[in-house]
């Protein structure tokens, strides 16, 4: 599996991604990864890693699709056969989906479809959820939607806040993302309908 790794900010998945990738718990290649934000930390880990990097700021393109369009020419130009988001903040087009068939993953801090977009732990405090917890997605053309590949479920404590509940979701992220990357990997993963069969144990 050759890797492309897309982030925004922080990188602690990327991080965890490579980590996994370094300790022979992931069998893939990480090839690139990509920024649209210059300053990104994750950056970082990239660098540690001998990771090549390549910033692509979304803000010089008028349309997604152009933006799409130069992202995908950075991940063919690196090889690029399975494109891991790791806290990508942009919303994917038919352009990027298209050029990787099944094979763009994402991980959002909520057990999807609840608590979709922005501040998923937030979202979840407020409604009162007793339990929330981490889901890792095939992606389709709508935001954090697209058959579930693993889940793993987090408890809500009374006296929560969201960087206490956050940083609990956090740790199952970590376990679970690389996890979920190995299932593509293997192959085993079909679909059927939108159920993922093969996809990692639900804990
Ligand atoms: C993670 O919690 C990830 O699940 C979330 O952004 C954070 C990125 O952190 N993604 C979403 O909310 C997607 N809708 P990181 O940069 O440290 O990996």
């Amino acid at each position: 599996m050759n890797l492309g790794i897309l982030i925004s900010g922080r990188g602690s998945n990327l991080e965890a991604i490579l980590t996994a990738v370094a300790e022979h718990r992931l069998a893939a290649a990480p090839r690139v990864v990509v920024s649209n934000r210059r300053g990104a930390l994750g950056l970082r880990h990239a660098a540690k890693y001998d990771v090549p990097t390549e910033v692509v700021p979304h803000a010089d393109f008028a349309r997604r699709e152009s933006f799409d369009r130069a992202i995908v020419d950075v991940l063919r130009r690196h090889e690029v056969d399975t494109v891991a988001l790791a806290g990508f903040d942009r919303l994917i087009t038919r352009v990027l989906l298209e050029a990787f068939p099944g094979h763009v993953v994402n991980i959002h801090p909520a057990l999807l479809p609840a608590f979709p977009g922005l501040h998923a732990q937030r979202q979840a405090l407020d409604y009162g959820a007793r339990v929330t917890g981490v889901t890792v997605h095939l992606v389709d053309e709508q935001m954090d939607h697209g058959p579930i590949l693993a889940q793993a479920a987090v408890p809500v404590l009374d006296d929560d806040t969201e960087e206490s509940l956050s940083s609990r979701i956090l740790q199952q992220e970590h376990r679970i993302y690389p996890l979920a990357l190995q299932r593509l990997a293997d192959g085993g993963i079909h679909l059927e309908g939108r159920r993922v069969l093969g996809g990692v144990p639900s804990t």
